[in-house]
C-alpha cells in the first residue's frame, strides 16, 4: 500500500489509516476465478476430510465469471471430480453471491431434497478497479470455499434469525464490455449502511438488543475502515441515534465495542484486500483461526452486502469443536508464499490480463508460477486448464 500510495502521489497515511489496508493480492493473468474456486475448494474437502461424493450441490458465487453464459461452477465440477447428480450453477450480484449461495444451501438442506448430501458453496472473485482511480487501493484476489451441511462443525446458523434487503441503486457495477468495475464510492458506502440497517431489521426486529451478548460482529469488508462505519451503524442501531466523535463517552463506547468484536478479524481483509463475495468470510476465516476456542458456542452476527443491491444479515453460533480446525483452516502458508511485486510489475500483470481471455498460449512459469492449476489460454474459443 505504502508502495502505490507513493506512485499515485498520495499520503500512504491514506491507504493504511483512511482504508486500513497494509497490502492487496493481485492475481496473475494465469489465476482465474475458475483456478481460484479449485484451489480453495480441494484445500476444504481435504482438509476436512469430506468425500467429494458427499457433495450435491455446487454453487460458486462470482462477481468475476470467465463466459456470459457457462458458469464458473462446473468447471470447477470437473475439477474437483463430483458427482454427476449434483446441482451446479453460479450466482451473480456482486458481492453478494456466496451469501445468496449459502441461504440457498440451507434450504435445499431444510427442504429436505439434500437427502444427506452436503453443499459447497465458494466465493472467488478478484476485484479489479483499473490504474489510478479511486477504488484502485480497494482491490484484491481470492477464493473461500464452504462445506453446508445439515451438522455443521464450524458456525450454525439460525434459519430463523436472517434477514434480507434488497435495492435498486448504480453504487457499483460492471457492463458486459469492461474488465473493470465502475463505482460511485461514497454512494455505495452509504448503500451499504443502509442495507445493513434494513437486513438487521428483517433478521431480528427494531427492538432487538444483541450486541452486548454477541462474541462477534462480521461484515463484507471491501476495505478495512468499511467495518468500523457499519459497526458504528450496528451500535447507532440499538444506541437509538448517532454516535459521534463529539460526544466523547458514546465515541469511547463505539471504539471498545468495535476492538472487541469486530477490529480482531480484519487481519486477512487488511492483507489480502477486497474479494468481493468472500471477504465477510475472510473475516470469519481469521475469527475462527484465532478464537474459535474463546468463542465455542458463542452468538456471533454477520452482514454481507452487494452493490446494486443485495444483502443478509444473520446470527450464528460457533461449534463447541470448532477450534479443531483451526489448523485446516489457516491460509498463513499460502500468504507467506505470496511475492512482493515491484509497481513496475504490478502495471505489467494488469495489461497482461486485459489480453489473457484471446491470448492462445499463456506460460505460468513467465510469472513465476508452476505446480498448480493454471489457466493457459483460449483456443478455438475454449479456455483452457492445466495442471503443472
Ligand atoms: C472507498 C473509496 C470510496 C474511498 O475513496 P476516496 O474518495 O479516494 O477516499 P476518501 O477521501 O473518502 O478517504 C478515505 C478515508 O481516508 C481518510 N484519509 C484521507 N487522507 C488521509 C491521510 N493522509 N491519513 C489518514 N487518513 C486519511 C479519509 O478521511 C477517509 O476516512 P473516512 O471515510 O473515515 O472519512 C474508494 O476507494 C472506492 O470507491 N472504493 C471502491 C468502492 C467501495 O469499496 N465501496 C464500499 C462499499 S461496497
Amino acid at each position: 500500500m505504502t508502495d502505490l500510495a507513493e506512485a499515485r502521489d498520495v499520503d500512504p497515511g491514506k491507504y493504511l489509516q483512511g482504508l486500513g489496508q497494509r497490502r492487496m493480492a493481485i492475481a496473475s493473468p494465469c489465476e482465474d476465478t475458475v483456478t481460484m474456486a479449485a484451489d480453495a475448494a480441494t484445500r476444504a474437502l481435504q482438509g476436512f476430510d469430506i468425500d467429494p461424493a458427499e457433495i450435491g450441490t455446487l454453487i460458486v458465487g462470482t462477481e468475476t465469471g470467465v463466459d456470459h453464459s457457462k458458469p464458473v461452477a462446473v468447471y470447477v465440477h470437473e475439477l474437483l471430480g463430483l458427482d454427476q447428480r449434483c446441482r451446479t450453477f453460479e450466482t451473480k450480484h456482486a458481492c453478494y453471491g456466496a451469501m445468496a449461495g449459502l441461504t440457498a444451501s440451507m434450504d435445499w438442506i431444510g427442504s429436505g431434497r439434500a437427502r444427506g448430501r452436503k453443499a459447497l458453496v465458494i466465493a472467488s472473485d478478484i476485484a479489479r478497479y483499473g490504474l489510478k482511480t479511486a477504488g484502485e487501493p480497494t482491490q484484491g484476489a481470492g477464493a473461500v470455499a464452504m462445506v453446508i451441511a445439515e451438522d455443521p462443525r464450524l458456525l450454525a446458523i439460525d434459519p430463523q434469525r436472517i434477514g434480507d434487503y434488497t435495492r435498486q441503486v448504480m453504487d457499483f457495477w460492471r457492463p458486459l464490455y469492461s474488465k473493470y468495475a465502475f463505482a460511485d464510492g461514497h454512494y455505495s458506502i452509504q448503500c451499504y449502511l443502509d442495507a445493513l440497517a434494513g437486513a438487521r431489521v428483517d433478521a431480528v426486529g427494531e427492538e432487538a438488543e444483541l450486541l452486548a451478548g454477541l462474541g462477534a460482529c462480521l461484515y463484507h469488508v471491501p476495505f478495512v475502515k468499511m467495518a468500523f462505519k457499519a459497526h458504528q451503524r450496528h451500535l447507532e442501531m440499538e444506541y437509538g441515534g448517532p454516535l459521534s466523535k463529539d460526544h466523547t463517552e458514546a465515541w469511547r463506547m463505539l471504539t471498545d465495542s468495535y476492538q472487541r468484536l469486530a477490529a480482531p478479524w480484519l487481519g486477512l481483509n487488511a492483507e489480502i484486500g477486497n474479494i468481493y463475495t468472500g471477504s465477510l468470510f475472510l473475516a470469519l476465516i481469521d475469527l475462527l483461526r484465532q478464537a474459535a476456542e474463546g468463542l465455542a458456542g458463542r452468538e456471533i452476527s454477520l452482514f454481507s452486502y452487494g452493490s446494486g443491491c443485495g444483502a443478509t444479515y444473520c446470527i450464528g453460533r460457533i461449534g463447541d469443536r470448532a477450534a479443531h480446525w483451526r489448523e485446516a483452516l489457516d491460509p498463513a502458508e499460502q500468504l507467506a508464499a505470496r511475492r512482493r511485486l515491484s509497481i513496475e510489475e504490478y502495471e505489467g500483470l494488469i495489461g497482461d490480463t486485459e489480453q489473457a481471455d484471446t491470448v492462445e498460449r499463456l506460460d505460468p512459469a513467465r510469472y513465476g508460477l508452476d505446480g498448480g492449476l493454471y489457466y493457459v489460454g483460449t483456443r478455438d474459443h475454449r479456455r483452457q486448464y492445466s495442471r503443472g
